[in-house]
């Protein structure tokens, strides 16, 4: 049994090519700032904090090979050969993308995501999603596949999502989960049902993708190496993706601008409901205190 059999994860060192990577991790930068100025409507923000020279505190980029927001950045994504070591390790004759974001972090603001599974349920061998790392990062948390049937004893679901909040925000023994860290030009695939948090105090940059195996064998397209689906092509029209999706507005009214504030002001202190629902409510699994702070 290799490792990804194992663990249902493997991380792929020095996956791309130095020249290529440097070319990548420039139009991302780019983009990156595109996202903070507002300049791309496809954003994510999950901790909506000020504005610190003007930039918003963007978590991800949506749609990210679009041509609209950079013009090199999806033949630099196709040129990635990483595409057999997916095969390789998966073991599938031909698969589809159908999730491809752009994570990005400041330095300054602390993350810690809910523990969850982003497949249907426990285990999905025909569900894996890749990062590619563009930085230095530490700190996503997953737990092997050989430790999943652990879970029961800290009261989590084995095979699907956590929905107390004491299991979205559970404190689990280290020994229970593996940290992964990884230096730009890592590749890191995982079973997309594996439990997992996203967990960051420094900056990060890394692309997030989803693979799902194809049973039928289709030709393979030179020019679409990933197979992606049409909504992440590089011409696709974007009227298309305004109407399903939820478009950030930068808002600087007073009532905006106060409520940022009032999240920065909190970013200084403990989670107050997480203490209340650990004296109170949660027995066994004891929600994290500092989850998105400033302590974290
Ligand atoms: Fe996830």
């Amino acid at each position: 049994m290799n490792d990804f059999e194992k663990k249902g994860y493997y991380l792929f060192k020095k996956a791309i090519n130095p020249s290529l990577l440097s070319q990548i991790v420039k139009e991302t930068e780019e983009m990156f700032d595109k996202g903070k100025k507002n300049l791309w409507p496809f954003i994510r923000v999950y901790n909506d904090y000020p504005y610190l020279k003007d930039n918003i505190n963007v978590f991800g980029l949506d749609f990210p090979l679009n041509e609209k927001l950079n013009k090199n950045i999806y033949n630099l994504i196709n040129k990635l050969d990483y595409v057999k070591k997916l095969k390789e390790i998966s073991k599938w004759e031909n698969f589809k993308t159908s999730v491809i974001r752009l994570h990005v972090f400041e330095n300054f603001f602390n993350y810690e995501g809910f523990w969850h599974r982003d497949g249907s349920t426990f285990p999905t061998p025909n569900q894996i999603q890749s990062v590619i790392y563009l930085k230095h990062e530490k700190g996503f948390r997953i737990v092997p596949k050989n430790k999943n049937h652990l879970l029961e004893k800290y009261d989590y679901p084995l095979k699907d999502n956590p929905k107390k909040n004491s299991q979205l925000r559970g404190k689990l023994p280290y020994e229970m989960f593996d940290v992964i860290e990884a230096e730009a030009g890592d590749v890191l695939f995982f079973e997309a049902a594996l439990l997992h948090q996203g967990f960051s105090k420094k900056e990060r940059m890394h692309f997030h993708l989803r693979h799902e195996n194809l049973i039928n064998t289709i030709p393979a397209d030179s020019n679409n190496n990933f197979n992606f689906n049409k909504e992440f092509l590089p011409n696709y029209d974007l009227d298309n993706l305004y109407a399903n999706y939820n478009v950030y507005i930068k808002k600087n009214d007073f009532r905006s601008k106060f409520k940022r504030f009032l999240r920065l002001f909190f970013y200084f202190l403990p989670r107050f409901k997480s203490i209340f629902r650990n004296i109170f409510k949660n027995k066994d699994i004891k929600e994290t205190l500092f989850h998105n702070t400033f302590y974290q």
